[in-house]
């Protein structure tokens, strides 16, 4: 792996910053000072510093994107535009994949990651990890579709799962769901004779959109919100 890309996915720098502190001097491989952001590392047997401090290797990245309108939630596709590539090429981790699917045309928080348990266990409805969406839709929604959506509804032969809703009008607000069939909030809303006229889902469980990233851009986690995947805790 590339020294540049080995600092930056272990989340010391940016890709353009790693480059910079490398030519700088500020990162040795095995004890010698490498001035090249293209110097091959072997990420599991050597020793990388950067400002005297060790560098370790991640086995697992974790992305946040804010999802575009147009891409699908897929990792390759014969005929439309990934989510994947929105990710920088050299930053295109292998194994990378969305946790989740989002609609091709829902905007919003996206977690791209190569940990498999970790993505199984944050989907999966037991472990009521919860996804927030803002919506709209084209006709004002009752306050008994409101209950009627929160109790549970029938989408085409399932019953979904209890939610919670915040109205912010008669025709938006928020939905909290801990589980993710596919279209759901979509069919939620047929059921009740209305339509989703826009969506975007702004958290997954802890982990806030960030508010700095516009549609198309990516960050990685924090270790706080990677915290969520490898069940640390906070
Ligand atoms: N529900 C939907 O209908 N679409 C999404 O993209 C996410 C949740």
């Amino acid at each position: 792996m590339r020294l540049d890309k080995l600092l930056c996915e272990c989340g010391k720098a940016s890709r353009s910053e790693a480059g910079k502190l490398i030519r700088l001097g500020k990162v040795t491989v095995n004890g010698t000072v490498v001035k090249k952001a293209d110097f091959k590392v072997d990420e599991h047997a050597d020793k990388v510093t950067l400002g005297g401090c060790e560098v370790c290797y991640k086995k697992f990245t974790y992305i946040m994107l804010n999802k575009p309108e147009g891409y699908v939630s897929a990792t390759d596709d014969p005929n439309e535009k990934t989510v994947l590539d929105l990710i920088d090429i050299e930053d295109r981790r292998k194994g990378l994949f969305p946790c989740g699917r989002l609609d091709k045309n829902t905007l919003g928080l996206v977690i791209l990651t190569n940990d498999g348990e970790g993505a199984h266990y944050v989907l999966s409805p037991k472990h009521h990890v919860k996804k927030l969406y803002r919506f709209e839709c084209q006709a004002p929604l009752s306050s008994e579709d409101v209950k009627n959506l929160e109790n549970g509804i029938d989408i085409g032969g399932y019953f979904t799962k209890p939610c919670t809703i915040n109205m912010e009008g008669l025709q938006s607000g928020t939905i909290a769901l801990t589980e993710g069939k596919y279209h759901q909030i979509k069919r939620m809303l047929e059921a009740v004779d209305n339509k989703i006229t826009y969506l975007e889902r702004i958290s997954f469980g802890d982990i806030l959109l960030d508010p700095s990233l516009e549609r198309g851009q990516w960050r990685y986690l924090t270790k706080d919100e990677e915290s969520i995947f490898l069940r640390t805790g906070k």
